[in-house]
């Protein structure tokens, strides 16, 4: 099968370039799903993906897992078209599974703010679950404005406008195979940042 990834690529008038390869992604994403394997034998987790920006993440992650799990999803949106978040959250789809006394994983594509996963976590702990972990295949460490515990982190990256795998700009690039970031925002080998 042969997949989208251009080396660089223009997206809503800007160009972006590859900041994470599909090798990187495949081989972090077979780890996590060895980590999980490992931590939830007989466990019969349930994933939740949070749509839309984690379909492709939770469909490869899946395919790394052997054990029995079932899946499910939230809708949410805070960045509506626009680069930064609207710092305002709606849901737009809620699971349909019993999650009470489950074992639950919460997939994420990206975690930026945590203001996401904040919400996610008031309304699936009202559901009074046995667990809930989060996995998240991208991880925004200095934009975190709200705690939240992530258990398995595919990878930690500097606070820059990503896209691809998932990831959007303006509804565009979720079908990339790669994660590209703007060209411009990541220093080129060498260069000094300081
Ligand atoms: C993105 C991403 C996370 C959230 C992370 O979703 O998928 O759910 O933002 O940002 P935060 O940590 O600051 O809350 P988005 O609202 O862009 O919707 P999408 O998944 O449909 O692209």
């Amino acid at each position: 099968m042969s997949f989208y990834k251009p080396e660089t690529v223009e997206c809503n008038g800007e160009q972006f370039k590859v900041l994470l390869s599909q090798q990187e992604l495949e081989n972090r994403i077979s780890e996590i799903g060895e980590e999980i394997n490992r931590d939830y034998a007989d466990k019969r987790p349930i994933l939740i993906g949070v749509l839309n920006g984690a379909f492709i993440f939770l469909a490869d992650l899946m395919r790394h897992i052997s054990i029995p799990c079932e899946v499910d999803f939230y809708k949410l949106s805070s960045y509506g078209d626009e680069k930064v978040s609207s710092g305002k959250v709606q849901q737009r789809k809620d699971i349909d599974a019993n999650i009470t006394g489950r074992h639950v994983i919460i997939v994420e594509d990206i975690v930026d703010t945590g203001l996401s996963a904040n919400y996610i976590m008031n309304i699936v702990n009202r559901k009074k679950p046995a667990s809930v972990e989060w996995v998240t295949l991208l991880k925004k460490s200095e934009a975190l404005k709200y705690h939240v515990d992530i258990k398995y982190v595919g990878f930690e990256i500097p606070t820059l406008f990503v896209l691809g795998y998932g990831l959007d700009y303006a509804q565009e690039g979720r079908n990339l195979a790669q994660i590209y970031v703007l060209d411009g925002e990541l220093p080129e080998e060498g260069e000094k940042t300081d």
